[in-house]
């Protein structure tokens, strides 16, 4: 449908949408309404929130509400939960690919009203606020899909909300299904933009409603003056994306979108203030597979290098399993970063993954993902202490080279959360991060707020225009000991500005070294539907639920499939999230913070369940045996039993880090599947 339609069907129908929100707030009013102050002289305070940074904020991605699903109907394909008899819950049909009824969005967002809303500072927020086109017979349309994103932002706005407004900032992106036709995003501006320039109206900041509309990028600053979130437009640089070509040519938006977190890096780094990335469609990357188109990936992980210093993390969704990514700075090539190199973009011997992955294809790609982590160097260097460091000198400088110094900034880390949407269990992440120094901090709401009173205040906020920075363009290749494989510099490319490295001298950032803004962990939540939905007999699960046809077709019907609700109406049980697990406590995983140091340990530790590294410890198995891979594994007694030398000692001690590591493997798993299938299940995969 011509876009320009959308937009004049939602002038028309929004007034009415409006009646029928659930939690009766607009997106599209006005949220402050402000006092004026009483004592001039004292102005601030009386406007301030009286809240304080509490360290924490709320991951939550990928609602997928369907208006039209119906408790206790099939879960099949092309029904989608919408007619017939089956086993779907009234919150909800666990394991299967069916889309959240409204009451779970419901009574997912009245429990973090109740439970996190005043726990938190902000919420990073990465879409897919629409259902699937999974029927034939209810075919999607441009208007339901921005009614939905409307109901949805407006639900938003209402969970974080005091009496005065918002009170925590939202910070929304896309989701490939929040467009239509789902995943082709045209370069803006556009009618897609426009309208949701105003359904996120509350969240985006005035300053930069402009460039939005413009493609679909902004950043609030979520603490004053310290950290910002920045949502990316994922949409430019997905493969499946058939309205862009790549990011290296200056007429493509993905390009536009680089030219703009340059700048926009630049000047956070010369403020002194640090970044949160976020996005939907993640920047996955497997031997075969890839989700974002190759020159994108490219420019992403050089820009992310040489903003190392500014960028804390690194937060996805749309996958809806569990999990994280390590981009390796080694595999940047900057022949396909440059235009006049490339062509037509870079060409990739990837092909793009698939729309909806079965638990099966899932499991395929975390094995690849296993596989390649298998390949990691011994990490063995990073844990030395610098007496030990020095003793065996060049090894463990050669070690360490392999990780970019010890906080093995040679990686990047993506951290990406599973959904609302029940394709396993609804799941909602929350993070904490260091927030040593900022206790006093004024907040977003505090600085919204006081700048509602005062509209006259200079625009000290304001982001300055793309290009307006002056830079360098070539960029130090010396400095960055960049040495590519491939030796030649690349050609030079006019178009290609290269962001500038952090400044000699510059402590690592806060994604690698633990300080203020440094990611601590988080904890996982999950609601257990089988449970609160009461519907169904526990363990007499279809054994079926997951057959290969099923896969091979692309549509999981759930492990309920074929059962019949035990209550002709339902009855469930109260509903509410419980905690699945938390990095904070949880041994298998071993996460002392969420710094990627930490991270390249566990991939490494993950790899290591995988054949691959089989033939890997062969090569330089006495290599990597020489050291303690684990601290913890001396004060193992399996271990402490054999403290003397020999192959005896070796090879015990091999075989405890196999199991070892394929126990770690199937932690992974059952996370990555959120808790819905059991050890034997896993080990199935
Ligand atoms: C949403 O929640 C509110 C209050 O929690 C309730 O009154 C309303 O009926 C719910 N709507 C749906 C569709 O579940
Ligand atoms: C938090 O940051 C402070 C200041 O940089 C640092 O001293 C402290 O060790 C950090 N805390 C943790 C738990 O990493
Ligand atoms: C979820 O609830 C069902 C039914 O009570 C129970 O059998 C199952 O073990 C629970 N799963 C988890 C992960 O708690």
């Amino acid at each position: 449908m011509p876009p320009l339609k959308a937009l004049q069907w939602a002038a028309l129908v929004v007034p009415n949408l409006l009646a029928q929100l659930p939690c009766g707030a607009s997106a599209t009013e006005t949220q402050f309404v402000l006092q004026p102050p009483i004592d001039p002289g004292n102005g601030r305070s009386l406007v301030t929130s009286q809240r304080r940074l509490h360290g924490r904020f709320l991951h939550i991605t990928d609602l997928h509400p369907d208006e039209h699903y119906q408790p206790h109907t099939s879960t099949e394909e092309d029904i989608a939960c919408h007619r017939g008899n089956g086993p779907a819950g009234i919150y909800g049909a666990e394991t299967s690919d069916c889309d959240s009824p409204m009451s779970l969005v419901n009574a997912t967002l009245a429990w973090v009203k109740e439970n996190l809303r005043d726990e938190i500072d902000f919420v990073v927020w990465t879409g897919d606020s629409a259902r699937h086109d999974s029927d034939e017979r209810m075919p999607r349309h441009n208007k339901d899909i921005l009614a939905m994103n409307r109901r949805i932002a407006g639900a938003f706005v209402d969970t974080f909300s005091d009496d005065k407004g918002l009170i925590v900032p939202v910070v929304p992106t896309f989701g490939n299904n929040d467009i239509y036709p789902h995943n082709i995003l045209l370069p803006g501006p556009n009618d897609i933009l426009q309208t949701y320039t105003s359904i996120w109206k509350p969240f985006i900041p005035e300053a930069q409603r402009h460039s939005f509309e413009f493609g679909g990028w902004f950043y609030v600053e979520v603490i004053p003056n310290k950290l910002a979130v920045f949502s990316l437009n994922t949409m430019y640089f997905f493969d499946r994306n058939a309205g862009i070509d790549d990011c290296v040519h200056p007429s493509e938006p993905g390009y536009k979108h680089f030219e703009w977190l340059r700048v926009q890096l630049d000047f956070l780094r010369s403020r002194g203030m640090k970044a949160m990335l976020m996005g939907h469609v993640p920047p996955a990357r497997t031997a075969g597979k890839q989700l974002w188109e190759e020159t994108c990936w490219q420019k992403y992980t050089l820009w992310l290098q040489q903003y190392r210093d500014v960028i804390t993390g690194s937060l996805y969704g749309h996958m809806n399993i569990d999990h994280f990514l390590l981009q390796d700075t080694h595999e940047i090539d900057m022949a396909l970063i440059s235009a006049s190199a490339s062509g037509k973009g870079g060409a990739s011997v990837r092909g793009a993954m698939e729309e909806k992955l079965s638990i099966q294809s899932s499991a395929d790609y975390l094995r690849e993902l296993r596989d390649h982590w298998a390949k990691l160097p011994s990490p063995v260097a990073l844990e030395q202490d610098v007496d030990e460091a020095k003793k065996r000198r060049r090894k463990g400088k050669k070690d360490k080279d392999k990780f970019g110094g010890k906080w093995a900034e040679r990686f990047q880390l993506t951290l990406i959360s599973p959904s609302v949407v029940p394709n396993y269990f609804p799941s909602l992440r929350v993070f904490e991060y260091n927030i040593t120094g900022l206790e006093d901090s004024s907040t977003w709401a505090d600085a919204t707020r006081a700048a509602q009173l005062d509209e006259a205040l200079p625009g000290d906020e304001e982001a300055p225009d793309v290009g307006e920075l002056k830079r360098s363009e070539v960029p130090d290749f010396e400095t960055e000991k960049k040495k590519k494989k491939k030796g030649k510099k690349p050609p030079e490319d006019p178009n290609l500005h290269l962001p500038d490295p952090p400044s000699k001298g510059t402590p690592p950032g806060p994604a690698y070294l633990p300080q203020t803004l440094s990611l601590l962990g988080y904890t996982q939540y999950y609601a257990n539907l089988t449970y609160i939905n009461n519907d169904l007999v526990a363990g007499s699960e279809d054994e079926d639920g997951d057959d290969d046809d099923a896969a091979a077709r692309g549509w999981n019907p759930g492990k309920h499939k074929g059962q019949t609700p035990k209550h002709g109406k339902p009855q469930p049980r109260a509903f509410g999230f419980e905690v699945e697990y938390s990095t904070f406590d949880d041994e298998i995983y071993g996460l002392d913070d969420l710094t990627v140091k930490n991270y390249v340990r566990l991939a490494h530790r993950i790899g290591q369940a995988s054949k691959k590294a089989k033939s890997l410890a062969d090569d330089d198995g006495d290599e990597i045996d020489e050291y303690d891979e684990d601290e913890d594994e001396d004060s193992d007694p399996d271990i402490r039993g054999f403290t003397k030398g020999g192959k005896h000692k070796k090879n015990k001690k091999k075989k405890h880090k196999k199991e070892k590591a394929l126990k770690t493997w199937l932690h992974f798993l059952k996370h990555a599947f959120v808790s819905t299938r059991s050890k034997e299940e896993l080990e199935g995969l």
